[in-house]
């Protein structure tokens, strides 16, 4: 009974917390339309971008680098599919990353210094400063050419493996994210994101970030994309994951994260305008991944399992007991026409007035699982932002039902324990949730599994 009370009380509480949220998304959704979803290879809108660009643009995605396009040195993955492919390009998959670092003697994060090329007979190449660590280089290698079997990469001896030393004690898996209707997300404005704290309670307040968007010289804006919101344009995101994840230098990241046995030039200009530099990307890849990722459809519901009983009233408890106070579960993105990433883009019809179900606030919070690293660079002084090492962005849970490893660092196997592990600004919600009877917990998790 007094649970029962104690779980009315906070219902109610949270009703109201909700409100100024829902006031917001009226005003601004007057004329918008559910933005289209879908599992599928198709494009979002054909008026935005053509199905025969789309299909040109994810064979750029799923094309495979070797060392002769620039592949590494050091990388991830050889295509951006190889990560993002679950149930289709531009899904998600199991594969993490690795991030390292040191705590300082004022307990702030520095990111990993490594030393490479160890018994490779040059001293001292080290890659500092740098916390994503890379878990493939192309050295020490030798590779032939399928059709004439003669050598076309020869660095036997010299050494990329990196290894994180012992004194990098800081250490974080990071699990692969979807891309899936993230043109969408990109498309929510400034403001919009800026408004979400003042709805949520004091203590359960998320934290904006401001990054810098590439092809706007660096203006910046509020970021949504990545574990910690690093970054508010999917061109920037682009350009800085085809050098970090496959060592391809491109017009916004010009210099390698080490040269050691990298044989392909970082200085060559773009095919389309001599006068920029494209480095190891002179067609602009970048540009196709971007517009790739732009036209892609929300992640869709499994519409059967949505319609049972069962999840209908997990989504009710969902609501009920606060979940969606971070788990935000609409947003419209602004009007077709407005300009965003510092004036670098406009948002098209195809993106613009749509309402998405990303049941995210795309915000920053401590909820008891933050992995130490500090990644977003304060504007203010310039250096690392530590107040958010401990903080992460708020899952997006469309499309959860494509995940078995949960949470930024896959380690948690079920849906229960997952949420269990929420703490912190999540406290009071999860204890709602450890409240709810067994039946109402499987109704939640139904919901989660139709998302
Ligand atoms: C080795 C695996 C791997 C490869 C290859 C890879 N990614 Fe990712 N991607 C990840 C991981 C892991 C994250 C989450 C990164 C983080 O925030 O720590 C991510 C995040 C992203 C995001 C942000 C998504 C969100 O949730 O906000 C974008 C955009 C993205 N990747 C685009 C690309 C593009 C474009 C390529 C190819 C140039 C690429 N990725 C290649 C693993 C990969
Ligand atoms: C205070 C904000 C907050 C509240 C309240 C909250 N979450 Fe979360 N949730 C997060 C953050 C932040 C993460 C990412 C944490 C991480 O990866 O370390 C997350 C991650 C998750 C994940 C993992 C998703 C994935 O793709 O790995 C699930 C599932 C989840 N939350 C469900 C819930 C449910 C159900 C509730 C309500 C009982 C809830 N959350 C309440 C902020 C919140």
């Amino acid at each position: 009974m007094v649970n029962y009370l104690r779980f009315l009380i906070f219902v109610l509480f949270a009703v109201a917390l909700t409100l100024p949220i829902w006031a917001s998304r009226t005003v601004e959704g007057q004329s918008a339309t559910e933005a289209p979803t879908g599992f599928d290879t198709l494009t979002n809108d054909a008026t935005f971008v053509s199905q025969a660009t789309h299909d040109g643009d994810r064979g750029t995605f799923e094309e495979r680098d070797d060392v002769l396009k620039g592949l590494g040195p050091v990388y991830n993955a050889q295509s951006c599919a190889e990560c993002h492919q679950n149930p289709v390009t531009g899904g998600i998959s199991q594969i993490s990353e690795l991030r390292a670092g040191h705590s300082d003697g004022s307990g702030n994060f520095v990111p990993a210094t490594l030393t490479i090329n160890d018994g490779g007979g040059l001293t001292g190449v080290t890659i500092a400063n740098r916390s994503l660590i890379n878990q493939r280089a192309t050295c020490p290698g030798v590779v032939t050419d399928l059709v004439t079997h003669a050598i076309i990469y020869n660095h036997p001896n010299e050494q990329a493996q990196e290894r994180v030393p012992g004194t990098e004690t800081v250490r974080a898996r990071r699990m692969t994210t979807n891309l899936m209707g993230l043109g969408f997300v990109e498309c929510i404005s400034n403001q919009t994101l800026q408004s979400i704290p003042n709805g949520q309670p004091s203590g359960m307040k998320g934290e904006l970030t401001q990054v810098p968007v590439a092809e706007a010289n660096g203006a910046l804006r509020i970021g949504r994309f990545g574990w910690k919101s690093q970054d508010a344009s999917l061109l920037t995101f682009a350009g800085g994951a085809y050098l970090n994840e496959m060592g391809i230098t491109n017009r916004f990241n010009l210099q390698e994260v080490t040269t050691l046995c990298d044989d392909v030039s970082d200085t060559t200009p773009c095919n389309n305008n001599p006068q920029i530099r494209c480095g190891e990307d002179p067609d602009n890849d970048i540009d196709a991944f971007a517009r790739f990722m732009r036209a892609t459809k929300a992640p869709s519901r499994d519409t059967r399992l949505a319609a049972t009983a069962s999840a209908q009233a997990g989504a009710s408890l969902f609501h009920q007991i606060g979940c969606d106070v971070c788990h935000i579960s609409t947003l419209t993105t602004a009007a077709p026409g407005t300009l965003i990433n510092g004036g670098a883009f406009t948002v098209p019809n195809a993106l613009g007035n749509k309402i998405i179900h990303p049941y995210s606030d795309f915000l920053l919070h401590d909820v008891g699982t933050g992995d130490g690293i500090a990644q977003v660079i304060d504007p203010n002084t310039g250096q690392l932002d530590q107040s958010m090492r401990n903080k992460m962005r708020t899952a997006p849970l469309w499309g959860v039902r494509t995940r078995n490893e949960l949470m930024h660092d896959g380690l948690n196997y079920t849906r229960n324990d997952a949420i269990l592990r929420h703490a912190n600004e999540a406290t009071g919600v999860v204890n709602n949730y450890r409240n709810l009877s067994t039946t109402q917990k499987n109704q939640l998790i139904d919901f989660l599994n139709s998302l």
